[in-house]
């Protein structure tokens, strides 16, 4: 059966989304590369190819049911964050709203009794819960840093006192 005007419009407000945050991580990667940050520039370069088969993936299940795929407008984003930890900040809390986006895909397919969506979808549901894990990872890492950088100004700061007796 083919996808539903109602569906096939919903799945093209989620490819367009896909493009848009395949659009925010390049412009996180180029930052990170003008800042000198390779290895950050290097992982925002893979997430941004992720989203984009993301996009071409959405794309193919649309035509594969006999829909049409148009892209429209995709919003502008932006170029610097404050830090790398911010830039990872704002990852997180992206991939937290395209969370949210892909439930509201679910909720039409569910309103729709589009089974074949529902189960297609199913695999975005799984993959936000990886990409929310693998950026708190991140996360975790900047905090811990943050924990030692505090250990060692009490470090110096104990030694300074030991100095002065
Ligand atoms: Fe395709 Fe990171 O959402």
């Amino acid at each position: 059966m083919n996808i539903s005007k109602t569906m096939q419009d919903a799945f093209n407000k989620q490819i367009i989304a896909e493009l848009w945050s395949a659009n925010i991580y390049l412009s996180m990667a180029f930052w990170f590369r003008k800042e000198g940050w390779k290895g950050f520039a290097g992982w925002m370069f893979k997430q941004a190819e992720e989203e984009r088969e993301h996009a071409i993936d959405m794309a193919n299940y649309v035509f594969s049911r006999g829909g049409e795929v148009k892209i429209a407008a995709i919003e502008a984003v932006d170029t610097e964050w404050e830090s790398p930890k911010a830039a990872f900040e704002a990852t997180l809390k992206h991939e937290m709203d395209v969370t949210e986006m892909i439930n509201k895909l679910a909720d039409v397919a569910d309103e729709e009794k589009d089974r074949a969506s529902q189960n297609f979808i199913a695999k975005y549901i799984d993959e936000q819960v990886e990409e929310e894990k693998s950026v708190n990872d991140i996360l975790v890492l900047f905090n811990q840093q943050s924990t030692h950088a505090m250990h060692a100004d009490s470090h110096i700061d104990r030694k300074l006192a030991a100095m002065q007796g």
